[in-house]
């Protein structure tokens, strides 16, 4: 199966390592990032959620209008709309696009960030909310006859759309998320499941965790998984390792001057995907053939924060061995976001997609049940 690339498409030129120098939405910067990720072989890009980013549906439909190709993951949030409104939404959405639309469903891994916009459910009810939320998005993108819908959260009456998705039967089904009730929710309704790069036992663990629930649902197919890593390249290991430890001093040194992240408990993230980055961090700097946990460690375990360091050929082979686990789309995004998205573009993704194309060729095997065999060849 081809491999895919998944970039950033961020609407200012702020990282964990340097503050913006211009607005929050900065239409040039988007663009040009948009743009490079089009140019260097990239498949689609994400626009994230916050309660107080840019919102990105109507960022998305500008940008699709202005790129040709790159195709869009659009993160979002239940609990900012109604689902029939959010289904139509992304339906007119994916005619802006033609057909490039993605949607990456958000449950919330934070009780305060949510109840900024009203959100007062906890973290499992809105797994619940977002379960019943996905079911309602795809009726109404598929559903040429009205119908009612009584459930946990939503009740409406006598509701068909009048605009369909130009993507039949209709658009990708993301979802990202680390606890049983998120494996539950996103191993039923996903087509893509989402996890942060950790080292390969435990991711081989989370996709086993994820096809099981998807298993349990009743599922004969299973979602694509999706990983996500902080690529740090340079052209020798040595410049690669000097290049990450000054990543990681720029992190603290940028943290140190700011407030602690809105909304994160002092006693540390409420969300297990996180929780799990800390404690791996916590079990050791390296793991396997080029993960390297300091970054996330330094960010307190903040979403993608794991990086693969190294030369382009290094971080293509630590990309390879995830494929061969079963990721199917790897996510990555450096710390200079422009420059990054264009080295990893023009040095990493050719030599994966090569290696990836060879392999399904020859009808390799894949899976987690292959960890203790990819671990021994590394
Ligand atoms: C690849 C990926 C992208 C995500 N993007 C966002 C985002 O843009 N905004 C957001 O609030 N949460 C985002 N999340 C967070 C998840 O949707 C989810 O709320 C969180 O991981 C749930 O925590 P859990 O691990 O305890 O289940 C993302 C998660 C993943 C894995």
């Amino acid at each position: 199966m081809p491999v895919e690339f998944l970039g950033i498409a961020y609407t200012n030129n702020s990282s964990e390592t340097t503050a913006r120098s211009g607005p929050s939405f900065d239409k040039d910067y988007t663009l040009k990032l948009a743009r490079a990720h089009e140019d260097h072989g990239w498949d689609r890009v994400l626009f994230a959620y916050g309660s107080d980013t840019p919102i990105p549906t109507p960022a998305a439909a500008w940008l699709a209008a202005k790129v040709e190709r790159l195709q869009i993951l659009l993160a979002h949030r239940p609990n900012v709309s109604y689902p029939t409104y959010a289904a139509r939404s992304f339906a007119t959405l994916d005619h802006i696009s033609d057909g490039r639309l993605t949607i990456h469903f958000i449950t919330g891994g934070n009780d305060h960030e949510q109840r900024r916009e009203g959100d007062t459910l906890t973290k499992d009810q809105r797994y619940s909310r977002t379960e019943e939320y996905i079911q309602i998005v795809k009726k109404v993108w598929t559903s040429k006859e009205p119908f009612d819908h009584e459930g946990e959260h939503y009740r409406f009456y006598d509701y068909v759309s009048d605009v369909f998705p130009v993507q039949r039967p209709r658009p990708g089904v993301s979802f990202g998320g680390s606890s049983p009730a998120a494996y539950a929710a996103g191993g039923a309704e996903a087509d893509i499941y989402c996890l942060w790069g950790e080292p390969l036992a435990d991711t081989a663990q989370q996709i086993e965790s994820v096809w099981a629930a998807a298993r349990a649902a009743g599922r004969t197919d299973r979602p694509r998984i999706q990983a996500a890593f902080r690529p740090i390249i340079a052209p020798t290991e040595e410049l690669a390792w000097e290049k990450a430890h000054r990543t990681v001093e720029a992190i603290k040194a940028r943290r140190a001057t700011r407030r602690p992240p809105r909304g994160h408990a002092p006693e540390g993230p409420e969300n297990t995907g996180a929780q799990r980055l800390i404690a791996i961090a916590a079990r050791g700097e390296r793991f396997d053939r080029a993960l390297w946990t300091p970054t996330s460690a330094a960010t307190g375990g903040e979403g993608n924060s794991n990086a693969l360091v190294g030369t382009p050929e290094t971080v293509a082979k630590a990309l390879l061995d995830y494929y061969d686990l079963g990721v199917d789309i790897i996510s990555a995004r450096g710390y200079d976001l422009l420059g990054d998205a264009i080295d990893f573009g023009r040095y990493v993704i050719p030599i994966v997609r090569e290696e990836v194309a060879k392999r399904d060729r020859e009808g390799a095997e894949r899976g987690p049940h292959l960890l203790e065999k990819i671990v021994a060849g590394i």
